[in-house]
């Protein structure tokens, strides 16, 4: 009988994924039962007011280790990580953070004989090595960033610890996520969230990867499904752990473009690679995600027609009202 996630902990909470990640958990587990945690970014007043918040860093155990003591924390989603751009710029800082980090969490689940645990592997886990389009679950894993890199050692060192400590631990390879709650922090997949900021505010975007860049997207309402559904799966009926492909579509920059101006005929987009450029280009094109679908049911809503649609309605509407945060 498999344990019940009863006390959940987030960290990352402030950051693109876990600030809205922690909203819907607590919502699905009850506010008081999710603790949101970060490092030294303020919560929003909506994370902040809505239930536990504490402030730790992932580098260092003992500040883990005390929240979930005093918590009484059972699961773990552990959302917080440099991304490829920052890490590229600092890939000391990312290896620090990505690999030791997910060490001590690890750590810390055997520790407490953690319920379950959840750390999410990227696209970036693929190299150039990798065969580009509809990338097969099993395949070559070269990253050229050292986020990747920290990432292929994640999944790993997750799987590692699920055969040698029996521990329940699980992951996908996000793509590219797109919202419009909170900004991502410093990745390449960038674009595709500030291309809709900018065609609401200024009705013009300069995209830093070429008009042909092809990559596997998902929009967040999918990115939340995805993450609770994988954790909700039947442990014993899983044949992959930590490193489940996952895609919801995938679109060229200047596919994007034309998306948006259906609904803003007057956007224009002008591109202008930057080193973000090879690391995009050495990331697949099209994810095959078949045994995510198989073995936990994963099937996405979004395509890019409707996540356009909606990424637009809100930010137009938050621009009216005054209240577009870019
Ligand atoms: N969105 C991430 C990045 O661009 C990929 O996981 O770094």
């Amino acid at each position: 009988m498999a344990k019940e996630m009863k006390r959940i902990m987030v960290t990352g909470a402030v950051g693109q994924i876990g600030s809205e990640l922690t909203m819907a958990l607590r919502d699905k587990y009850g506010s008081e039962n999710v603790l949101a945690t970060g490092h030294r970014t303020q919560p929003s007043p909506t994370l902040r007011d809505s239930g536990p918040f504490e402030f730790i860093n992932v580098t260092k155990k003992e500040t883990i280790d005390e929240v979930v003591k005093k918590y009484n924390i059972d699961t773990i989603y552990h959302m917080s990580a440099i991304l490829s751009a920052v890490g590229e710029k600092n890939p000391k800082l990312a290896w620090d953070v990505n690999m030791n980090g997910t060490y001590n969490i690890l750590e810390i689940a055997l520790e407490y004989d953690m319920t379950r645990i959840f750390i999410p592997s990227s696209i970036a886990a693929f190299g150039p090595e990798t065969p580009l389009d509809n990338t097969p679950q099993e395949t070559i894993l070269r990253p050229k960033t050292m986020y990747g890199v920290t990432k292929v050692a994640g999944e790993l060192l997750c799987d590692y610890y699920v055969k040698r400590f029996d521990l329940d631990i699980r992951g996908c390879r996000y793509p590219g996520i797109i919202s419009y709650e909170t900004l991502p922090g410093g990745g390449t997949t960038d674009y595709a969230v500030a291309i809709y900021f900018e065609a609401v505010k200024n009705k013009k975007y300069t995209c830093f990867v070429r008009e042909d860049t092809r990559l596997p997207m998902m929009y967040m309402p999918d990115c939340l499904k995805a993450s609770i559904d994988l954790m909700e799966a039947d442990f014993s009926q899983l044949k992959h752990y930590s490193d489940f492909n996952l895609t919801a579509m995938s679109f060229s920059a200047g596919e994007l473009a034309a998306e948006i101006k259906k609904h803003i005929p007057e956007f224009t987009c002008t591109y202008e690679p930057d080193f973000r450029q090879a690391i995009a280009d050495s990331w697949p094109n099209s994810i095959d995600d078949s045994a995510a679908r198989e073995e936990w049911g994963w099937e996405p809503s979004y395509d890019l027609a409707a996540m356009t649609e909606d990424m637009l309605r809100v930010l137009t509407q938050r621009h009216a009202e005054g209240k577009l945060n870019y």
